[in-house]
């Protein structure tokens, strides 16, 4: 590979965790232990990669945050009997493809920020994050296929499958910014609503949980994702770059269709679609503001505010099916804290 020149030098630095509230520690506290054995096993994997590529995937790893969906996983194991090696392997198999899809997506976001660091692609290059990308997919599928039957294998790769198919249909909507709400939920759920149910669902089953007991965690994580996303989406519009350490603004840059846009084009009439093209065609970070004007005057912030506390319902509605615990109580809490980073955007 000639793009590659800069030999990747190992890492000395821990991820960064300014983004990991006090809220945020009590939840995972719950699961202390097993998101250990998550980082450990994870950390292995990578290490294990050819030499000389096991910087570059070191380096993806670390932008990894909250682990968040290993947290989905630990919890709803331990809601219904609770975890164990299955249950740890479950999540950094978890973990591995949405790092994956993170490489990706920032290449096609154009995106020069991850969790406050250059992204990989803008460290190195695009080709080397694709590449990176592909073994981390590759390797998650290789782990998934060491339980003994192919269960695990078959919902990962269908997952993983969903969750690309997702990013496809909204490239393929780039540009149209007066989306439904049913194909914006649709493509939701596909690329983050997924990843977020399989967590909860692996979670559930590999600790012994019954088809019913599955089910109801699959559909808190369907639910949960879906308002994750909508909240990531806001995040995108509303948020700062220092706060959320990605590069914000690129959606809209990229003429990708997000609630707010949605709900304003729902309400300003036919004049406000071109106005919209042509703002995108000449980005930057004037723009940016003028479209925060135009969106908080049709009061879509708080709309997608609603819209995601109604998703959360569905979440908590759907722990219904979960004897109480305090691993119940904490997946419900979680919902608690997303409600919270929530109600702050467009605060101050
Ligand atoms: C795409 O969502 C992430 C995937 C599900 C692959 P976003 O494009 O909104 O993610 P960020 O904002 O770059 O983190
Ligand atoms: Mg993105
Ligand atoms: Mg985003």
């Amino acid at each position: 590979m000639f793009a590659a020149e800069a030999q990747p030098t190992p890492l000395t630095e821990s991820p960064i965790t300014q983004d990991i509230t006090a809220e945020w520690q009590e939840i995972a506290a719950m699961v202390a232990p097993f998101l250990e054995e998550v980082r450990q096993q994870l950390a292995a994997q990578v290490a294990a990669f050819d030499p000389g590529i096991a910087p570059y995937a070191e380096y993806a790893l670390a932008s990894q945050g909250k682990q968040l969906r290993a947290t989905l996983t630990g919890l709803a194991a331990n809601s219904v009997g609770g975890w164990n090696d299955g249950t740890v392997k479950v999540a950094v198999i978890i973990e591995m493809v949405h790092l994956a899809t993170l490489l990706h997506d920032d290449i096609m976001d154009g995106a020069a920020l991850r969790r406050n660091r250059p992204t990989l692609a803008r460290k190195w290059d695009s080709t080397t994050a694709v590449l990176v990308g592909d073994c981390l997919f590759a390797n998650s599928l290789r782990l998934a296929a060491e339980f003994p039957t192919t269960d695990v294998c078959r919902a990962v790769s269908t997952a993983t499958r969903t969750v690309c198919s997702g990013e496809i249909l909204q490239n393929k909507q780039q540009g149209k910014l007066a989306l439904s709400q049913a194909e914006y939920f649709k493509m939701l759920r596909m690329k983050t609503g997924e990843l977020f149910a399989l967590a909860c669902e692996l979670g559930g089953s590999l600790a012994g949980g019954d088809a019913r007991e599955t089910r109801a965690l699959r559909d808190y994580g369907m639910a949960l994702g879906t308002a994750y996303q909508v909240y990531d989406d806001c995040l995108d519009i509303f948020g700062s770059e220092a706060e959320a350490g990605k590069s914000l603004g690129t959606d809209i840059a990229g003429g990708k269709a997000t609630l707010p846009v949605i709900l304003l084009c729902e309400q300003a009439g036919p004049d406000i679609q071109p106005r919209l093209n042509q703002m995108i065609q000449r980005w930057d970070e004037t723009q940016l503001n003028i479209l925060r004007g135009w969106l908080s005057e049709f009061n879509t912030l708080e709309r997608s505010q609603s819209r995601l506390e109604s998703s959360l319902a569905d979440a908590r509605k759907a722990l219904g099916a979960i004897s109480e615990s305090s691993p119940r109580d904490a997946l419900e809490e979680l919902t608690r804290f997303l409600a919270q980073q929530s109600a702050e955007l467009g605060v101050g």
